[in-house]
Formats: structure tokens, sequence, C-alpha cells
């Protein structure tokens, strides 16, 4: 994790424009997403990842859950459609993989690097790349077919991936993300107090500045990855969507108003603007 004498500065990231919807598009325009993850006990990360998705604008959602005895439908969420993880056909998708995935994400791992379209990679199908190297050269593989990949860790899976600790990557967030960046050859979103979006070295990193502690509870990254997820299915490129939904996530946190509830991922995840 040793970082580069010469890192350039950061560049700060600034609200996106808001992009209004033509009068004559369909659903066909705002693109498929499909989370894979849910493990038994944890649907709810893939859930929330789905929620978020559909709120940000994404066409249609489906959720391909890990556990065989999962639910057919969320009844709180009917718009989004549940399917067995490992039947789901990714081809043309944009996929959101780990969420709540658990040590069941290694098996299907290899079809969702080779076939998805576009691909955010969270928690634990970082972690089980972190710790395989034919993944890890099935991911490097997607870079040299021109498809965008958006990597999420958080400091502990970033250090993972960089075979360091995490007060390692937290003493120079800026390099640590233009390794992974580099080292994977993805859009490399180093999530925290002051998130870095690190691209393929063209551009400087940019240093995220919305967002606050109302984030810190259980499953607003797996809701960032949803957003993230929906912005790449509009085939915006990778940077940009890593960018514009890490501003919103936290934006919609700096708006929470004083006095409300706290801020769930739920409502995070409901709040995600189109
Ligand atoms: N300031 C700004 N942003 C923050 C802050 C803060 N103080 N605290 C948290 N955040 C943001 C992060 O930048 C990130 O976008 O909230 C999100 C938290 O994401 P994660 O750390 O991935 O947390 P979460 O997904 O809720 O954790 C649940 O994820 O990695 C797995 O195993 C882990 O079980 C855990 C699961
Ligand atoms: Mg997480």
């Amino acid at each position: 994790c040793s970082g580069t004498a010469e890192s350039p500065a950061a560049r700060l990231a600034g609200a996106p424009a808001d992009a209004p919807r033509s009068h004559a598009s369909h659903k066909g325009n705002y693109g498929d997403v499909a989370v894979i993850g849910g493990a038994p006990g944890m649907a709810g990360a893939a859930l929330l990842a789905g929620s978020a998705a559909l709120h940000a604008g994404a066409g249609r959602v489906f959720v391909g859950l890990l556990d065989p005895d999962a639910a057919a439908v969320d009844l709180a969420q009917p718009e989004l459609m549940l399917r067995d993880a490992k039947a789901l056909d990714l081809s043309g998708m944009t996929a959101v993989c780990g969420c709540g995935g658990g040590a069941d994400i290694r098996a299907v791992l290899p079809r969702v690097l080779a076939t998805a379209a576009a691909l955010v990679l969270d928690a634990d199908a970082l972690n089980a790349i972190a710790n395989d190297g034919a993944l890890q050269a099935q991911l490097a593989s997607r870079a040299r077919r021109g498809r965008p990949t958006v990597i999420t860790p958080h400091p502990l899976e970033a250090a993972r991936l960089l075979n360091c600790t995490a007060a390692d990557v937290q003493a120079d967030r800026l390099a640590a993300a233009r390794q992974l960046a580099s080292r994977y050859g993805v859009v490399a979103v180093l999530k925290g107090s002051g998130t870095v979006i690190a691209g393929d070295g063209s551009t400087p990193p940019v240093l995220n500045l919305t967002g606050n502690a109302r984030l810190a509870t259980a499953g607003t990254g797996d809701v960032l990855a949803g957003m993230i997820g929906a912005a790449l299915a509009t085939q915006r490129p990778a940077f940009e969507a890593a960018r514009e939904a890490v501003w919103r996530h936290g934006h919609i946190a700096d708006t929470w108003p004083a006095g409300a509830p706290p801020l769930t991922a739920g409502a995070l995840a409901r709040q995600a603007p189109c």
C-alpha cells in the first residue's frame, strides 16, 4: 500500500446535473439491473440494493438470491423481480454483485464476471476476489474486453484486495484508491468519510465531500452499490456513474431533516433520485 511520492491532488466532486427524461422514452432506455447476493439470512442486503437501483431510476430490477428458500416476491416492493441467483441470465445487464452474498457468492462469481455487461462489485464479492487468483484474472480480463466494472470497498475490504492493513489504506486513501483502480483495471470507490473515486489514471481521482455519520448504519453500502448500478445501466461512463451516485448518496444524508427519525438504509434507498 505504499503511496507514490507524486500522488496528484484529487479533484473535488461537484453536484451532478439532472438529466430530464425524454417524453418518448421507455423502460428499456433506463437499463436492466440485476442484484446478486442474499445468502441464507442475508436477503435484506440484496433487497436494499435492488430498492436503491429501482428508486434511482433503473428500468427493470431483478434480484438474484443465493438462498434456495428465499421468498418468490417481496410484498413491500413488488416491482423487484426475485430470481434464483444461479439461474439468472446476466447478458446485457448491469450486475450489482456481493450484497449479503457471504461465502456462497464464490460459486456464481465466474459467471457474473464473464457475462455481466457492466458490473458493480461490493462486500463479499470483493472478499472472495481478494482470496482467489483465478477470479482476479477474470476481473482483469473485463477491462481488456471493454466491460465497465466499479468496485466499492470500505477500508477493510480495500486492505484485503491490496494485501495490507486497513490502517495502511487510511494513511493514504488517494494512493490506495489509485492502486486498486490500476491493479484491477476498474473504477475504485474507496468508501468512508471522504469517499475517493479513482479511474484508469487518465484523470486524477475525485474526493467526494457529501455524506456524514448518518450513513454509519448497516446497509448504506448496499444502497450505494444499487445506486451506482442504476447509473451504470444508463450507459454512462463508469467513472461518471460512480462519481454521481456517490455524490447523491451523501447528499441525501446531508439534507436529511434535523429532528427527523434516524436515516435508515431503507429510507436512504427510497430517496435515491431519478
Ligand atoms: N461520513 C460519510 N460517509 C459515511 C460515513 C461517514 N461518517 N459512515 C459511513 N459512510 C458511508 C460510506 O462511505 C459508505 O458509502 O456509508 C456507506 C457504508 O458502507 P459500508 O461500509 O459498506 O457499510 P454497510 O454496507 O452498511 O455494511 C454492511 O457490508 O462490507 C460489508 O461485511 C460488511 O456486514 C457489513 C456490510
Ligand atoms: Mg458494505
